[in-house]
């Protein structure tokens, strides 16, 4: 069970209004009796947070917000104490326009060795005043920018965050040697942000319309495989091997497994699963999907339902259209915030009982609805600026956690210090999702939590690999896992529960043997 850590968001230790790692090593307690056995953090290097640290000026050192190199050492070794491991975040697409090797291309000028490293390049038009190409950013708007001496850079996110070259040397070179750098620390493993981007046509062609796998320009190029077996040598030279985690969106499932095959990652996030509306069918489909495509390369399957760029779970579930993930797609859609627990609830027991690496995104574990009616003078993402305001952005899944009932911060920071959260927490009904509130509740999400995460390790047959699913009505859907059975009801009515001798754990009180509509059980049989 791998929960994800968005250190601005989760503990401040200082009173600044940001989170930190010496508020993360308060809190590790807490992580571990979640039942946490690694932590994932979001980047944590120095940045500009133009893309909260997804634009990485310096990877060897700590952003002084979050806190200093030590700091990290002196986590990643108490977590380890604890039982808990970590990975940490790589991005190869791309680096910090505030990183050495981009201001030095800058001042460098055309046609240098510098700006060899990332992809510059003349424009079109009669004065170079066309970008090289009509490609679209993935935070909406093009994806060039244009230097004072005339050049465009390639930047496939915001302006911020320019592409780098993969087949420059240096490139290769310096990113082998950055996971070194962390691996020699005591981090257990990397998660690779945007893995399927890295590599681009060098002709910069248009995208085509239709293409072969692999044929697009920038995305799932053939030549990323190469790049990931160099990252797994590394790994491998380790005593005890580090662990390489792909964020790869591809719906192609020969291609998306071939980034898992025994020489590359270890696993990639499922975002079929996670993308999924709150519909039996869909799941059923897209959970064979996961073992299918997983069992011929032999690497284990992922379940996630949220991390720090998606609508959180229960608000998603909560909308009649739940496949709506992304906050753009969110307008108008009214969303029932009873029944979107009920669902999230639900759905974390069918993730823990499926088979494979769980991951949690901090705050989920609290059932913390997305934050919907942030002020637009506070919101922070690339996303919502570069879509001009359009697309409301990722902030409302990134807003601080609340620790205690009241209290300035709700506890996220200490209660002396009179600075602001870095993103507003709502006034109502924050601090009764706390974990100070949830902790001697017995009903709370977090009691649901720990209680699933203490039999997913004690329960052989959820640790093991067997699965099969049992006959069910259409809206139900059951598997077992040797003797342990998960049952879920996506339909309106309540349906009877599967032959058992034992109900294990439920997400709500069974009418009698009845399993109610949006609702979860474990039976043993
Ligand atoms: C994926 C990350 O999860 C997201 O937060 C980020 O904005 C992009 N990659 C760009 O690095």
């Amino acid at each position: 069970m791998i929960y994800q850590i968005y250190p601005r968001s989760f503990a401040d230790s200082n009173g600044d209004g940001t989170g930190d790692l010496n508020g993360v090593r308060t809190r590790l307690p807490y992580l571990r009796d979640l039942g946490v056995d690694a932590i994932w953090f979001t980047p944590w290097y120095a940045s500009p947070l133009a893309d909260g640290g997804y634009d990485v000026a310096d990877y060897r050192a700590i952003d002084p917000a979050f806190g200093t190199l030590a700091d990290a050492e002196a986590l990643i070794a108490e977590a380890a104490d604890l039982g808990i491991r970590t990975i940490v975040d790589v991005v190869p697409n791309h680096v910090s326009s505030e990183h050495e090797w981009f201001k030095a291309a800058l001042a460098a000028g055309p046609g240098s060795p510098e700006r060899a490293r990332f992809w510059f390049r003349e424009g079109r038009g009669e004065h170079g005043e066309l970008p090289p190409t009509d490609w679209v950013s993935s935070f909406a708007g093009g994806t060039w920018t244009r230097v004072p001496d005339g050049q465009w850079y390639l930047h496939l996110f915001a302006a911020e965050q320019p592409d780098l070259n993969w087949n420059h040397p240096d490139v290769r070179r310096e990113h082998e040697d950055v996971l070194r750098f962390w691996f020699d620390r005591g981090v257990a493993g990397i998660r690779v942000d945007s893995a399927s981007m890295p590599v681009k046509d060098p002709a910069f062609p248009e995208v085509p319309e239709t293409y072969e796998a692999g044929g697009h320009p920038f995305i799932d190029r053939d030549e990323l495989h190469g790049i990931y077996r160099g990252w797994r040598a590394v790994a491998d030279s380790y005593e005890e091997p580090r662990v390489l985690v792909g964020e790869i969106w591809l719906d192609d499932r020969q291609r998306f497994a071939r980034y898992l095959r025994p020489d590359e990652m270890h696993s990639a996030f499922n975002f079929d699963f996670m993308a999924r509306p709150w519909d039996a069918k869909e799941l059923r489909e897209s959970i064979q999907y996961t073992l299918d495509a997983h069992a011929p390369v032999g690497a284990p399957a992922t379940w996630v339902l949220s991390n720090h760029d998606v609508t959180r779970p229960v608000t998603r579930y909560g909308r009649a259209d739940s496949s709506f993930t992304f906050a753009a797609k969110r307008f108008g859609t009214p969303t029932d915030l009873a029944s979107g627990e009920r669902r999230a609830r639900a759905a974390a027991l069918l993730t823990a009982a499926l088979p494979g690496a769980l991951y949690v995104y901090q705050g989920d574990e609290l059932g913390l609805p997305e934050v919907e009616d942030l002020p637009l003078d506070a919101l922070q993402d690339p996303m919502h600026f570069r879509s001009g305001g359009v697309d409301p952005g990722r902030d409302g899944c990134r807003v601080p956690l609340p620790w205690t009932r009241s209290g300035r911060t709700f506890g996220f920071g200490p209660d002396e210090s009179d600075a602001p959260a870095w993103l507003p927490q709502p006034a109502a009904g924050w601090g009764e999702r706390s974990v100070e509130v949830q902790d001697s509740d017995p009903r709370s999400v977090l009691a649901l939590y720990r209680a699933a995460l203490v039999l997913r390790r004690s329960e052989a047959a959820l640790r093991g690999e067997d699965f099969a699913w049992l006959d069910t009505t259409e809206a139900v859907l059951a598997f077992t896992r040797d003797d342990v059975v998960c049952v879920v009801n996506l339909g309106t009515a309540p349906v009877p529960l599967p032959d058992h001798r034992e109900v294990l754990l439920t997400s709500t009180d069974l009418h009698g043997d009845h399993l109610p509509a949006d609702a979860a059980a474990w039976l043993r049989t």
